[in-house]
């Protein structure tokens, strides 16, 4: 038997027409459009809709769709006060990997594994998750629940039902750019999780729960948090080269740097990044860029390493005001749109994901009964 892969680095497990990275030059496409050029011009549901349907959507049909989306954002009742009830105060993140296990129980289609059915799952999903995130926040602080509106489009209304105000259009736009940008990244660990399940033929609602609990590792999805509370730790660009010496001295990941796939800048970095800056120097006391561009200089400096999305999109939420505990759940609320086109491609053409490991335990040996082991 061949020695273990740690990590699945470089293998290829299955073909897929969704996404496409360039990790030696730094590209993302999805379908074949690359990312900077959707990050600039599409809104979430176009990039929603191609991903699912395999095109841009027309004019047409991307109203219909957007309408669409905009209908199936009220959650249960039900899965509202099931949330309540949790004990302890669960984070975020743990609050909405229960609510979407829990929302497949009001979904009639829940078990329908045909392809339609997933698709219209596929859409309640995205639409309901950035729901249960504001609902929860707003819950979490105190505050009474800001219902949907469906004349805002995904990333406004996500906004308006944070603040319980109308998001101005550099806001809506800054955070458009930032789900437009996460939703989609080939077989990360999170998908790769989705498909998994999928593969067993289980149904999409436990595929997306499976993903929202990869995603929540700091080595994945909550590296954008940890990276925004590594920048107030550091607060000031004349601070930077002192803390980060002394983090790679203890040997420690500084969280937003590296990637497995993308040996240069992740292009999602580049695009958000613009944004930070333009943001940032709109704020009184302007001090991410500056702060986010001399870490990055030191990084690469002193080990070479870029830095991935999760970086710039922590100061991008950050000045949006948007809490940090809401970094990795926004992450979710965006990722959704690729894990549910990837379990529909996984069901397509499936086979069961099974590998094999290499055996490393004690020899074989006798049972010994209770009384002859002391
Ligand atoms: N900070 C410091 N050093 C890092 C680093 C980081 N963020 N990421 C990688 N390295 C270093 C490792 O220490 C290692 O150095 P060494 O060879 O001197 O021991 C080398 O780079 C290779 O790291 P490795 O862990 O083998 O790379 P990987 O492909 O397994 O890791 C990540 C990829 C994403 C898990 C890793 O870069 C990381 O932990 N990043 C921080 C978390 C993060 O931002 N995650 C979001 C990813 S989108």
């Amino acid at each position: 038997m061949s020695e273990p892969l740690k990590g699945l680095e470089g293998v290829v497990v299955t073909a897929s027409a969704i996404s496409s990275i360039d990790g030696q030059a730094g590209t993302l496409r999805y379908r074949g459009y690359d990312i900077a050029d959707l990050a600039h011009k599409a809104t979430y549901e176009e990039v929603a809709y191609l991903l699912w349907f395999g095109d841009l959507p027309t004019a047409e049909q991307l109203a219909a769709f957007t309408a669409d989306l905009a209908a199936e954002r009220e959650i249960h009742e039900g899965v509202w006060e099931l949330i309540l009830t949790l004990p302890c105060w669960p984070v975020p993140m743990e609050a909405l990997r229960t609510a979407i296990s829990a929302l497949s129980s009001c979904d009639p289609e829940a078990n329908d594994d045909s392809r339609p059915a997933n698709l219209r799952k596929a859409m309640r999903l995205t639409a309901k998750l950035p729901t249960i995130v504001a609902y929860y926040f707003r819950h979490s602080r105190g505050r009474e629940r800001v219902r949907p509106d469906p004349g805002l489009g995904h990333a406004a209304n996500f906004l308006y039902m944070l603040n319980g105000e109308r998001p101005s259009a550099l806001q809506v736009g800054a955070m458009n750019m930032a789900l437009v940008l996460m939703a989609e990244h080939g077989l990360n660990a999170s998908t790769f999780a989705a498909r998994i399940t999928a593969s067993t033929l289980s149904d999409l609602y436990s595929a997306i729960t499976t993903a929202i609990g990869t995603l929540k590792g700091p080595l994945h999805g909550g590296a954008n948090q940890r990276a925004m509370e590594m920048l107030l730790e550091i607060g000031d660009p004349e601070r930077a080269e002192a803390y980060i010496e002394a983090a790679l001295a203890q040997k420690k990941r500084i969280m937003g740097f590296g990637h497995r796939v993308y040996k240069t800048m992740d292009p999602r970095a580049r695009a958000l990044r613009e944004v930070v800056c333009d943001l940032d120097s709109r704020l009184e006391d302007p001090r991410w860029c500056r702060l986010a561009l001399k870490v990055m200089e030191i990084m690469e400096e002193r080990k070479g390493i870029y830095p991935n999305v999760d970086f710039f999109t922590a100061p991008l939420l950050y000045t949006l005001g948007i809490p940090l505990d809401l970094f990795t759940p926004i992450f979710a609320l965006s990722r959704v749109a690729g894990w549910a086109a990837h379990v529909i491609e996984q069901y397509g053409d499936n086979r069961l994901i099974r590998p094999l490991s290499r055996y490393a335990g004690p020899e074989p040996r006798p049972y010994r009964p209770l009384v002859e082991r002391g």
